[in-house]
């Protein structure tokens, strides 16, 4: 199929898309590079239409909107769906996401991104959702339920996006039969609301007698999400602390204001609540897709990974754990230390956060089935958390 990949309105390049290989074959045209996926400008040198490496770095980039090879249950997804990889659901809704404005307009055709766009234009959840998230499924059988931007989600965990009052809202499942995953999503917003860093609010919601998590879309119609990874891809890599202050300084120097404190901000979070998982696709910046413009440093999102949920033991509260500092795997209280400002933590905003996070894991235990002790086990690490933040905190200069 000859198409056209645009962002929102602009065309970015023409290009041959082979549906049966889903991979782009061949580019014929590039119109406006500086609109193309952030990876994608990076890597594009000019004169590049004629050879490989922009072609397979566009079908990698492209193929890498799908759902990946590590989620949870992917198996079973592909079943229920009726199809055989998850690469098969890119073109069915113009590759089409609600994390970004990229699409694959098919050449010649006169479809207007206000006609298809699922920021404005509703989608058919019900069986994607049942699809993703029940344990009893049916396999889907209306070809408007594969035309959703489900299509396009990253992750690992279990999760389809639904409609509810208009909001579009991202549903999150746990890790296998992980149950804690949403409600660490909830304690980060608590964290988040008290100590007044911007995140993306999760609250908590049943589904078919499951706990999952529930999120709005923080991306609208004229912004995309542009994680560190992309960022950092075209950035010399130092696999230290190097990392970190040149990310700041790229930022800073793209005009985001108060970068270094947002950016400090996640790592404080990180720090108390043990996220393990602060990988270079689960932060980054938002930007303007009409005008280029850095805009802001994305709200903290994706902390369930944390309170040492992988390594939940009956016998010990474990308080060892190692978080990520860009390209390295480090104890908690070494990537503390490149917070350069914790002075300006109001810690005691915390005090009872313990206590809530508490009685909000009692209030779903008739359907968590979570044992008491894993409950007073997951307080008392955040609480030793809290008070270790405390005093280090008393400790700076
Ligand atoms: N509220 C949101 N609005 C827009 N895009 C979002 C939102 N939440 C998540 N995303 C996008 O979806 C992707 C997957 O979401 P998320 O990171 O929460 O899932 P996950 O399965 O927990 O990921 P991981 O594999 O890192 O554990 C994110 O990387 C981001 O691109
Ligand atoms: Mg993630």
């Amino acid at each position: 199929m000859k198409c056209i990949l645009m962002n929102k309105n602009t065309e970015v390049l023409v290009a041959e898309y082979d549906e049966a290989v889903k991979a782009f074959i061949r580019i014929i045209e590039v119109k406006n590079i500086h609109y193309a996926p952030y990876i994608i400008e990076g890597i594009y040198e000019e004169g590049d239409e004629n050879s490989n490496h922009l072609r397979t770095n566009l079908s990698e980039w492209f193929k890498g909107r799908g759902i990946p090879s590590w989620r949870d249950k992917l198996d079973l997804l592909l079943h229920r769906l009726n199809i055989d990889t998850p690469s098969e659901l890119l073109d069915k809704a113009f590759g089409l996401s609600l994390s970004d404005q990229y699409w694959i307009k098919p050449y010649g055709s006169n479809i207007t991104y206000d006609d298809v766009n699922f920021f404005d234009n509703d989608f058919d959840y019900a069986e994607f959702l049942e699809a993703s998230l029940s344990l009893n499924s049916k396999v889907v059988t209306k070809e408007a339920s594969l035309k959703t931007p489900n299509n396009t989600t990253d992750g690992m965990l279990k999760k389809a996006w639904i409609i509810e009052d208009g909001v579009r809202y991202l549903l999150k499942g746990g890790y296998k039969n992980e149950v804690l995953q949403p409600f660490n999503e909830v304690l980060a917003s608590m964290i988040c609301d008290r100590l007044g860093f911007s995140h993306v609010p999760y609250t908590l919601a049943t589904y078919k007698n499951m706990v999952v998590s529930k999120c709005p879309c923080f991306i609208t119609k004229d912004t995309e999400l542009i994680t560190a990874y992309q960022i950092k891809n075209n950035m010399k890599r130092f696999d230290s602390v190097e990392d970190y202050e040149a990310y700041i300084q790229k930022l800073e120097d793209e005009g985001i204001n108060d970068a270094r404190t947002k950016i400090e901000n996640m790592y404080i979070l990180d720090y108390l609540i043990m996220n393990e998982d602060r990988h270079l696709n689960n932060f980054g910046i938002i930007r303007d897709v009409n005008t280029l413009k850095w805009v802001d440093v994305a709200p903290i999102f994706d902390n369930g990974q944390s309170l040492n949920i992988e390594d939940y033991n009956e016998d010990e509260v474990v308080t060892s754990g190692h978080g990520r500092l860009f390209y390295e795997l480090k104890p908690f209280d070494e990537i503390i230390k490149a917070v350069k400002d914790l002075k300006r933590i109001n810690i005691r905003a915390l005090d009872d956060i313990p206590e809530e996070f508490d009685k909000l894991l009692h209030e779903y235990q008739h359907i968590t089935k979570m044992s008491d002790k894993r409950i007073y086990r997951l307080c008392v690490l955040l609480d030793r958390q809290i008070n270790n933040l405390k005093s280090i905190i008393e400790q700076a200069v």
